[in-house]
């Protein structure tokens, strides 16, 4: 939506001053001396009159000062919702309204006042931490564009670059953060975006590269030969009738300083990505339309990777952290692996294959034997495009997630509140492995039955995690993506779960 967007970059004055309000009031008097000190009181008075106008959350009206004087142009009023209702959440989607009527109006400056109205609501000074947070990532997010893929056929929209800041240095810090978070996402988004006949495991793995220089991650990636000598079955499987050929990204961030002390410091979290870069569904084809917008079928690896941005970048944790993106296209040629063949996977489980369409966990339980085997994980967590019947499910309101481990599961719910990526726990049961067992093989990719598919998966990747190990399954299938624009999002790739794994990481 803007061609940049920085924090705090201009000393000039602010074009645009913004205040808040919250449903029923008016302005309280540290916002009123805030717009004394800049010469826009009458206007803030003048605005209060017609609050009612911004009674709904996220309403905003406007005031346009006379150009003579000296100050800020335009002041805006914004909704802040019901005071009683109110949480730092809400921030991200006041940032878009701001931001939207910023992009509107092309407006290069504005100043962000809404400290004086939240410290009115409960919490004080972790809230406006909170607060600060929350509404840059609300406007980091809005701010992201993807041109890359535009020709001559369309007129790019002029855009301008926009620099905001505020009077409170707590709320102009923590929002450097929140545009940070979602510069890691944007990152995401954009990948998500690149279309398949670019985004090819080889050119996935380019990027984590780039990234690697760029932040001081450590990447290697596994492929040809190494898949075969290291035993990757499902990666030589599914990506064996694609030209681009197969490979396992892994990168790892160390810490730079003071490392983590006690029990089990030494042990990484492990993040994995489904990174399929199109999913045709191999032999067992897609039909209909089903196969529109499978170039992002990556976005578990693509979220992987933006979330090892952000930890290198903003997060910085005292524990080390290693992602992997497992990486193939699911293709079809004379050369696709088919339903009836049996895969031996290095941990020596065997997999009849009864569906091909069922890729995304054949992948997957490469990297989830191999980070158990050789990474000794504090805890594992997979994000994975895995199941449609995760959308018919839950939609996109809530993530599917599988966590048996009950502090793990408890970590996550937290960094899902804080980020504000939903997640909703689905049940496993030992009736869901069973369901798993195949007549031929230990187990099969697909029970033809057609129940319970997103839980049939994560039950199918439960074979290949080590019992000891906490793990997390997050089928995203239903939230990287999003069909509206509406708050900070705007139509296609949400970026999800890059900036829950940031909180997640940054706790530990
Ligand atoms: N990538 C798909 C899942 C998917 C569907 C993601 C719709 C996003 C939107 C996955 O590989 C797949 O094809 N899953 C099958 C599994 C089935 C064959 C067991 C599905 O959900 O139909
Ligand atoms: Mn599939
Ligand atoms: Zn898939």
């Amino acid at each position: 939506m803007f061609q940049a967007l920085s924090i705090g970059g201009s000393k000039a004055q602010a074009q645009v001053a913004v205040f808040g309000v919250f449903q029923g009031e008016k302005p309280d008097a540290a916002s009123r001396s805030a717009a004394k000190s800049v010469g826009v009181l009458d206007a803030l008075d003048a605005l209060a009159e017609r609050s009612e106008g911004v009674s709904e959350n996220g309403g905003l009206i406007e005031h346009v000062l006379t150009k003579s004087k000296a100050g800020p142009e335009r002041v805006f009023l914004v909704g802040l919702g019901k005071k009683a209702a109110f949480e730092a959440g809400c921030m991200r989607n006041v940032a878009a309204t701001i931001g939207r009527k910023l992009a509107a109006i092309k407006a290069t400056s504005a100043t962000i006042e809404l400290s004086g109205a939240i410290h009115t609501a409960k919490g004080g000074k972790s809230t406006i931490e909170r607060c600060g947070q929350c509404f840059g990532e609300g406007l980091g997010l809005l701010a992201w564009v993807c041109d890359d893929f535009k020709g001559s056929g369309t007129t790019a929209p002029k855009r301008v670059k926009l620099d905001v800041r505020s009077s409170d240095k707590a709320f102009q810090n923590a929002m450097e953060t929140g545009v940070a978070l979602a510069e890691a996402t944007n990152l995401t988004r954009t990948l998500s975006q690149t279309p398949p006949n670019v985004a090819t495991p080889a050119w996935m793995a380019e990027q984590a590269k780039k990234l690697a220089k760029q932040y001081g991650l450590k990447c290697t990636v596994m492929e040809g030969d190494t898949l075969k000598k290291e035993k990757m079955i499902g990666h030589i499987a599914v990506g064996s009738a694609s030209e681009n050929k197969p490979c396992i990204i892994r990168l790892e961030y160390t810490p730079k300083g003071g490392k983590k002390k006690g029990k089990d410091a030494d042990k990484p979290i492990v993040l994995i990505g489904k990174t399929v870069t199109y999913d045709t569904g191999g032999l067992s084809l897609k039909i209909n339309n089903g196969m529109v917008g499978m170039k992002r079928d990556k976005d578990g690896g693509c979220a992987v990777l933006g979330a090892m941005m952000a930890i290198a970048s903003t997060v910085k944790p005292s524990r080390r952290v290693v992602g992997f993106l497992a990486a193939a296209e699911n293709s079809i040629s004379d050369e696709a692996f088919r339903p009836d063949d049996v895969l031996r996977y290095r941990n020596n489980v065997t997999v009849e294959v009864t569906n091909t369409d069922a890729e995304g966990r054949l992948v997957l339980a490469d990297a989830l034997c191999w980070a158990c085997e050789k990474e000794n994980p504090a805890y594992i967590v997979d994000l994975a495009t895995l199941t449609g019947g995760v959308v018919v499910a839950l939609g996109s309101t809530f993530c599917g997630m599988f966590c048996e481990n009950d502090r793990l599961r408890a970590k996550i719910e937290a960094a899902a509140e804080a980020s504000g990526e939903r997640v909703w726990r689905l049940p496993m049961h030992q009736e869901y492995r069973d369901m798993m067992k195949s007549p031929v093989a230990d187990i099969l990719n697909s029970n033809p039955n057609r129940k319970a598919h997103p839980i049939q998966g994560a039950a199918f990747l439960s074979y290949f995690v080590d019992e000891k190990i906490p793990w997390c399954h997050l089928d995203i299938a239903g939230v990287h993506v999003s069909e509206k624009n509406a708050g900070p999002y705007v139509e296609g790739a949400t970026g999800w779960g890059v900036r829950l794994l940031a909180n997640l990481v940054a706790k530990d």
